[in-house]
């Protein structure tokens, strides 16, 4: 990115999808994080025939809460543990039982979950002692690929935030949840504000992405805070909706602000000084993913692969969908692949289609798939609503505000206007703003954000399929409380 907020040049490269050794666990090898990521940048700097001492800064995001085990010689000790995994639901009883859970959330801003790295490090200490008395060194997914870059050990406030070892109102390791809970401190990266530079590319991590050496790189920030940075949602009334592999709702605070069930995350925010709260879906554009690669991209005339060969299959799907009308005539959808966070944090919730007929077609099913993504995604505007969080505008990020379809859909069910901003990097964009911001090129991230941001299209609630979709929203609350008990 320039000092006008223009991408100049990227590049992707994949890495592989998560193995699951056991029903509701998620491992990924953090080299091959690191080793996509070379080639991602090699691709970047090839693509713009861009000089490596162009470059001023570099930034960073990635998957959150993720546990990454290195031992003394800093060799990856097991898979990284991540984001999603669901095994350390004995680690977060054992934690409520410890603290009790009020003072966890007043010690941390959040109660103990399985998705957070405290969990996943309990439930390696108590389950694989001979790795456990092997692990010198604790970070995160994308403070490993700046370990690989730099050398140094570091981690931002935001990314911190969702260890559970962060005491996040003060901004610092909470010594208290740390000596409780028997985590050697020296574990720990450094911690630092986002835009703050905290390190410089090493020879070989030049070596492996074509930087140049000593270029600086900040501190940067996981993917939903960095990604709010992307879209602007720097203070506090902005709100941002993003449709990833999970779903997030998320808003910006000038003070830690708490959800006393825990059923938010109250994180800091990638803006020193600022904070967040967001409600997380498990299982969001994952849910249209499973549908995808389980079910196919259609029959009859949607499954003419000489047609169909060159289309996005979301399209495909999306363009099925769109034969249904609101309300799916009434089948529902479940979203809960992975567990749910948001509202009911519940690591054994399983999903559901429901209230199907004889009369439902694919294209009902894969409409319902996207309303129910929705509709759990307006279960944190609900919360926000009764915490009387601010909302003044909505913006829509990830797979999710790419759709057409899925865009209106969000705006119908949020019954209110949703916003596109321009770029469409997300998480990337937010850390490249960030970066910039560690370079000089802006003040701060508020100044970047007034200036590089823009919106590139409003979406307005159609009112009959809006009101159709409140309704159904009333329906899909009953829905778990009623299959709670089959689920478990
Ligand atoms: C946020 C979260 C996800 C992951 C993967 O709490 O778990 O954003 O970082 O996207």
């Amino acid at each position: 990115m320039d000092e006008t907020g223009t991408v100049i040049a990227s590049g992707s490269e994949e890495h592989e999808a998560f193995a699951s050794p056991q029903l509701g666990w998620a491992e990924q090898d953090p080299r091959d994080w690191w080793r996509a990521c070379g080639s991602a940048v090699r691709k970047a700097l090839q693509s713009s025939h861009l000089r490596a001492d162009e470059i001023a800064c570099v930034g960073f995001s990635g998957q959150m809460h993720g546990a990454v085990l290195l031992d003394s010689a800093d060799e990856v000790v097991r898979s990284a543990i991540i984001w999603c995994d669901q095994r350390s639901e004995a680690q977060s009883r054992e934690l409520e039982e410890l603290f009790g859970r009020e003072a966890l959330i007043q010690l941390t801003c959040n109660p103990p979950l399985t998705n957070f790295t405290l969990t996943k490090l309990l439930w390696v200490r108590e389950t694989e002692p001979k790795n456990w008395a092997r692990v010198a060194h604790v970070m995160l997914p994308k403070d490993y690929v700046r370990f690989r870059l730099t050398g140094e050990r570091a981690i931002d406030m935001a990314d911190a935030s969702g260890t559970l070892l962060l005491d996040v109102a003060h901004r610092r390791w909470s010594t208290e949840v740390l000596s409780k809970a028997g985590i050697d401190p020296g574990l720990l990266p450094a911690l630092h504000e986002s835009p703050q530079v905290c390190g410089k590319v090493s020879a070989a991590g030049a070596e492996a992405t074509g930087l140049r050496v000593g270029t600086p790189v900040v501190a940067g920030a996981g993917d939903q805070a960095a990604g709010a940075v992307g879209m602007g949602i720097a203070r506090a009334g902005a709100v941002s909706a993003t449709i990833g592999t999970s779903g997030v709702v998320f808003a910006a605070t000038d003070r830690p602000a708490l959800d006393p069930q825990g059923r938010l995350h109250t994180f800091c925010h990638a803006i020193p000084g600022r904070w967040h709260v967001m409600g997380v879906t498990q299982a969001a554009g994952l849910s249209l993913r499973w549908f995808r690669d389980r079910f196919g991209v259609g029959s009859g005339a949607q499954a003419d692969l000489r047609h169909n060969a060159a289309r996005d299959p979301y399209d495909i799907l999306a363009e099925e969908a769109s034969a249904a009308p609101a309300g799916s005539d009434g089948a529902f959808w479940a979203p809960y692949l992975m567990g749910e966070r948001t509202p009911h944090l519940d690591p054994n919730a399983r999903a559901a289609l429901v209230g199907l007929t004889a009369s439902h077609t694919r294209g009902h099913i894969i409409r319902a798939v996207m309303e129910g993504v929705a509709y759990s995604l307006k279960d944190t505007f609900t919360i926000f609503n009764e915490m009387q969080i601010p909302v003044t505008s909505i913006r829509l990020g990830g797979g999710g505000a790419r759709s057409p379809l899925w865009r209106q859909i969000q705006a119908d069910v949020y019954a209110h206007e949703v916003e596109i901003v321009a770029a469409e990097e997300g998480a990337a964009y937010g850390a490249a703003i960030l970066a910039g911001v560690g370079a000089g090129a802006w003040n701060s991230v508020d100044e970047a954000c007034d200036k590089v941001v823009r919106v590139a299209s409003r979406i307005a609630p159609h009112q009959a399929a809006s009101k159709t979709m409140q309704q159904a929203y009333r329906t899909y609350r009953q829905i778990y409380p009623a299959l709670r008990q089959v689920f478990s």
